[in-house]
């Protein structure tokens, strides 16, 4: 097994973030508590932005990861633009103090509410997936008399050799057209007043170890690069998607220098400005969820596992119960890491499928604490109100303080939404 991300050691036997006792964390803020380390995402960045230096460069942060204001304001004083895939995600970067203009706006489904929020906001980009978007977006920016910014985003058909679920770059998924279809949709665009064309786009997955797929779509990109020149259309930037893998057991993580040094090959002195779109390998291993353990329930039988159930579950952490994802579970206090049994981690939801992590061989009792690693990507983000359970509040490490960025949900916060029907007048609607 490798080692824990970097933000992340014992002191004196007490697990740390950072300069942060986490224990002092979870007695403030209480549990579940997601916690992020603002140095780790700034280093992170930093360090994406130095492999790609020899090219002309944008970073996009995928806000979908993690969208905390506080984390995309993070971003953008590191100078990241951001890629969103919704209206909401796009009021989320403006009330961060995001300027529009560093925006693209990506996704399958964008509805004529949010075509016209972006465009009214002046964003730089829309990844359009199909004909028909195409055409919505053109008689939208007719309609509000703007000219729209459009790329193409292509479907190159390259195996990112992924989860089927975080696969998008094949023919067999929704994302993106082909790329005989992209050359007629260039045309189409081109003869379009209401449409600007700055780029073309690409996707093909999430956690992705290795460049190659990622280089083979680039390749890919670069022939319709090659072809609409020779049509008279000119492209200025050449979006790769994010999907830059991350360690969480023992996986590879994408190497930033390769891939930026192997684009650069690549793209052999060409002016195109290459965009990225990383989420996944900026925030993930930013981030632990912190859990209390309610009780110990020992093993029934011999072939039978001992649980730990805790105050954490899958409507705060999805990614086990979604994608059989792994994620470390370190005891706040290192001594609870020498343990003979093995303890399936649980939380308190209704549902066999209801795990945090299984066969974890640790010393764990009542009230321990827990952190479970690599959740600062698709965590909180993907956290609901099944079993009508409160989401999580969020903590920011900054050195060796430490703020809330979002409180812990309440159950008036659930429920204002929703009406008692029973206790309404006759006639309300
Ligand atoms: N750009 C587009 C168009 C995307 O669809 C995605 C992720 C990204 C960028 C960022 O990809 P990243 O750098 O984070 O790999 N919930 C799943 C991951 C879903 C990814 C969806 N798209 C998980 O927990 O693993």
């Amino acid at each position: 097994m490798s080692a824990p991300p970097d933000c992340l050691h014992y002191r004196d036997g007490n697990l740390f973030m950072d300069g942060v006792d986490l224990a002092a964390v979870a007695a403030a803020a209480g549990t579940p508590a997601y916690v992020y380390s603002k140095q780790y995402i700034s280093e992170r960045i930093n360090a994406l932005n130095s492999a790609f230096a020899q090219t002309r460069h944008r970073i996009h942060y995928a806000v979908k990861a993690n969208s905390n204001l506080a984390i995309l304001a993070l971003c953008k004083d590191l100078g990241t633009g951001f890629d969103i895939v919704s209206g909401g995600e796009l009021s989320r970067v403006l009330t961060a103090g995001a300027d529009a203009a560093s925006v693209i706006f990506s996704g399958v489904g964008k509805s004529v509410e949010e075509i016209d929020f972006a465009l009214k906001a002046g964003i730089s980009c829309f990844n359009v997936e199909s004909e028909s978007e195409l055409r919505r977006i053109s008689e939208r920016a007719a309609n509000l008399q703007r000219v729209a910014p459009v790329s193409v985003r292509v479907n190159p058909d390259v195996d990112a050799q992924t989860h089927p679920y975080i696969s998008t770059g094949l023919k067999q998924n929704k994302f993106g057209v082909a790329a005989d279809h992209a050359l007629r949709l260039y045309a189409q665009a081109a003869a379009d007043k209401n449409l600007h064309i700055t780029g073309i786009d690409c996707h093909i997955g999430s956690q992705i170890s290795s460049c190659e797929p990622l280089l083979e779509a680039l390749t890919r990109l670069l022939e319709l690069v090659d072809q609409l020149a020779a049509q008279g259309i000119h492209l200025q930037h050449i979006d790769l998607g994010g999907g830059m893998g991350v360690t969480y057991e023992d996986e590879e993580a994408l190497d930033f220098a390769e891939y930026g040094a192997s684009v650069q090959q690549i793209l052999a002195g060409r002016e195109h400005t290459i965009y990225l779109e990383p989420g996944r390998s900026i925030v993930a291993n930013a981030g632990v969820l912190l859990t209390r353990v309610e009780y110990t329930k020992p093993a029934a039988a011999a072939d039978a596992p001992s649980f730990a159930v805790v105050d954490a579950a899958m409507n705060d952490l999805i990614r086990p119960a979604l994608y059989q994802a792994w994620h470390r579970v370190m005891p706040l206090k290192e001594a609870g890491l020498n343990g003979h049994t093995p303890w399936d981690v649980v939380g308190p939801v209704c549902e066999s499928g209801d795990f945090i992590a299984k066969s974890r061989q640790l010393d764990v009792n009542a009230a321990d604490l827990l952190a479970v690693t690599s959740a600062g990507a698709y965590g909180m983000v993907q956290a609901s109100n099944y079993n009508s359970r409160s989401r999580a509040c969020e903590v920011l490490v900054d050195g060796d303080t430490f703020r809330t960025v979002r409180r812990r949900e309440t159950i008036e916060d659930q429920l204002r939404l929703e009406r008692n029907l029973g206790g309404d007048p006759p006639g309300a609607v």
